[in-house]
């Protein structure tokens, strides 16, 4: 299994501070942010790792990153996506380099306090198909909702006005090799951008979606009080905590 982990974009929420850098190189406590996608994903046991960037500051990913060392990694794949097509969009950039492989995506500013070791390995264990991951948050309104009825998610919502639930789509995915077929069939939503709400939804009405509701805390980090939050929950207790937590 590969995985991919997103940071591009132009992090407007955060401007001034993105005004000449990329969201995901702002510290979060004692590291940059990227730091700790990349952390989640070598702990759940995935080593090949594409992560995709933009803007004018995209060179500093490699000159921060390197080859992985500090992750223990031998090597790292890097590519570009121009301007601001969307999450699915940037997915998309990954089908040559994924080559038929599961991918596990994160998005660059989404962190967690435990780890997505069982999640990974349960995917790996159904048959194909697509796995998102849930939390309860107090304002889902932020997010993408997931409607669930007994123990099926029945739809998403981008960003709802009336929630029907309390549970966010998390920014970690999981999806069989269709996923880069469905990405090129997609439409731009009204903000002009290919949503992974649109995917995720494909693979609900597939009926080949399974979810988990993530122990532990989960925050992302692109909106001011999101980045306060995350700073104070990593200087609390750090982020991905062992295997054996989950
Ligand atoms: C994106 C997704 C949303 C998800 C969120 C998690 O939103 O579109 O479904 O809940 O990430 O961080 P964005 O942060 O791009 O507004």
């Amino acid at each position: 299994m590969k995985g991919v982990i997103l940071a591009g974009g132009l992090g407007t929420r955060l401007y001034p501070l993105t005004k000449i850098t990329n969201k995901h190189l702002l510290p979060i406590f004692d590291r940059p942010m990227i730091y700790y996608p990349i952390e989640a994903l070598v702990k759940a046991g995935i080593a090949d790792i594409m992560i995709v960037t933009g803007g004018k500051k995209s060179g500093d990913f490699l000159s921060l990153l390197g080859n992985g060392s500090d992750f223990g990694l031998k090597h790292l794949n890097y590519t570009y996506q121009k301007g601001e097509g969307g999450i699915a969009e940037a997915l998309g950039l990954c089908a040559h380099w994924a080559a038929g492989e599961e991918i596990c995506v994160i998005l660059g500013d989404n962190i967690i306090e435990k780890n997505i070791t069982a999640a990974v390995r349960n995917f790996r264990e159904q048959d194909g198909g697509a796995k998102i991951m849930l939390k309860e948050v107090h304002d889902p309104e932020r997010f993408g909702v997931a409607d669930l009825r007994g123990d099926k998610v029945i739809g998403i919502e981008e960003k709802p006005r009336n929630p029907s639930s309390n549970l966010a789509v998390i920014g970690i995915y999981m999806y069989d090799a269709r996923v880069f077929q469905i990405i090129q069939e997609l439409e731009p939503s009204d903000r002009g951008e290919l949503e992974i709400t649109d995917v995720n939804n494909w693979y609900i009405r597939d009926s080949s979606m399974t979810y988990e509701v993530l122990t532990g805390w989960w925050t992302d980090a692109g909106t001011f009080d999101s980045l306060r939050r995350a700073a104070n929950l990593v200087a609390e207790g750090g982020a991905n905590h062992g295997e054996k937590e989950q």
